[in-house]
């Protein structure tokens, strides 16, 4: 049993079952980096405070970094018997330099040192996924400015409503991933805070420098409180948070790209490498990628109910339950990355297929708010209007036209104030450029909004 780091307490034999059970080995692996760093940081400071002899450090520091050596190279063996990621390295260090690696936890627990690993994790990562989702703001930018005299059909109730810019309706997506990357912006208020020093949950007796391990490892602040510092996951609970409206975003901009791309829409075609074929239909070309950032965007929403399941039950300060916040973060984290430079490519491949999308404006009842507010122009109230335009666009259902194909008699059965100037107004370039409130589709509104885009940038 002394096998064990905690053996000393312990007389039965371990169950090999048991331990694979136990250990978080297969999955907190990825976090040496960040466990070598803090516990770089932790001997150092031990040292200038007098805790271990600088030889001792020297000699840890080294031990450190050969074990990090022997990994990178894919020597360092690992083992569930020794649980987690910090044990299996205090171990591998200890067989490098005999004893004086035992001296490295002193004054730290697992549960300081594992959430100093997962501030540091989860700090480099949102850095990565706040330059992706830049990085796909900036496709789109480009896709709204190449395309600025694209008009396609708006909709609501997935009904034609009125008809849009392309680049308008793309460049929603930009301020969503806006507001996305400001919300993981702040969130590091709250996740660049070093618990290291918290101990296992009171502090220690040791005279340690929390501020120089801080300084250390770079974060901003430290926890004022030992017992807050070792069982707080809200900054984990965040970033899930964070991440699954990212992950509702690309999904939403998913399930649009999916209906452009069916042949009924037809409105883009995307590139080869990022669609797939049917083992069975040889005429197939599905949108795979897009219908699996819209099914992926259910694992990460998964995984922030989890973690606040996880939460909610349980009391101060440590438990091991706790060693389940991170596979559902660590699959969130490699899913929004993922997802965010699919999109990017295949946003940054696709065609428009801009002669379907003229033939497509021309061919619907989009035009009838324009119809409604002309009749305004001229004086009528817009209830009344709104009930003259609905029946004429019943009378042009039933005689299978649209409103451009009506003639002046025909508007003027249904009100008199309508003038041969009506048929200026029908054009799906005209309906949508006169919309030139701030924020609206008119080729000017939008040509400022992509200005402020690129400002916010
Ligand atoms: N593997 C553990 C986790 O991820 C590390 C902390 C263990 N602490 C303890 N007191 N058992 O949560």
């Amino acid at each position: 049993m002394t096998e064990k780091a905690w053996g000393g307490r312990f007389q039965g034999e371990a169950i090999e079952w048991v331990d694979d059970f136990n250990a978080s080995i297969h999955f907190d692996k990825i976090l040496i980096d960040m466990d070598i760093a803090s516990s770089v940081a932790h001997a150092k400071m031990l040292a200038s405070n007098h805790i271990i002899t600088d030889s001792e450090k020297d000699q840890i520091i080294d031990g450190l970094n050969a074990v990090l050596d022997d990994y990178n190279q894919g020597h360092l063996e690992f083992s569930t018997q020794h649980e987690d990621i910090h044990m299996n390295i205090e171990r591998a260090l200890i067989s490098k330099i005999g004893d004086t690696g035992g001296k490295l936890h002193t004054a730290r627990s697992r549960n300081d040192q594992v959430a100093t690993d997962m501030h540091l994790y989860v700090k480099g990562r949102v850095h990565e996924m706040i330059e992706r989702i830049e990085s796909l703001q900036k496709t789109i930018l480009n896709l709204a400015k190449e395309n600025i005299h694209v008009i396609m059909p708006g909709y609501t109730h997935l009904q034609r409503a009125q008809p849009v810019l392309f680049s308008h309706h793309i460049m929603a997506y930009f301020w969503m991933l806006k507001r996305d990357k400001e919300r993981f912006w702040d969130s590091l208020k709250r996740i660049d805070i070093s618990p290291l020093g918290a101990g296992a949950i009171s502090g220690t007796t040791f005279n340690i420098d929390r501020e120089q391990t801080r300084e250390i490892l770079e974060f901003a602040d430290i926890y004022q409180n030992s017992m807050d510092a070792v069982s707080d996951r809200d900054y984990i609970v965040e970033t899930l948070s964070n991440i699954s409206l990212v992950m509702v975003h690309l999904s939403r901009l998913s399930e649009e790209i999916i209906f452009w791309m069916s042949e009924e829409a037809d409105f883009i075609t995307l590139s080869d490498q990022f669609t797939t074929g049917s083992s069975m239909m040889p005429q197939k070309k599905n949108p795979d990628m897009a219908e699996l950032i819209r099914g992926k965007s259910a694992r990460t929403a998964g995984s922030l109910m989890s973690m606040l399941m996880l939460l909610k039950g349980l009391p101060l300060t440590y438990n091991k339950d706790m060693q389940e916040d991170k596979e559902g973060l660590f699959d969130a984290v490699t899913t929004v990355n993922g997802s965010l430079q699919i999109m990017n490519g295949m946003l940054g491949t696709m065609v428009i297929n801009e002669k379907i999308l003229k033939k497509t404006v021309q061919e619907d009842f989009s035009n009838a708010t324009e119809l409604a507010d002309y009749l305004v122009q001229k004086g009528v109230s817009f209830r009344k209007a709104h009930e003259v335009v609905g029946k004429v666009v019943l009378k042009s259902i039933n005689e299978g036209k649209y409103l451009k194909d009506l003639s002046l008699e025909e508007f003027k059965q249904e009100h008199e104030r309508i003038e041969t100037d009506v048929f200026d107004i029908l054009d799906p370039k005209i309906v949508v450029d006169r919309r030139k409130s701030s924020g609206g589709t008119g080729t000017e509104a939008v040509l400022k909004q992509l200005d402020a885009a690129e400002k916010s940038l």
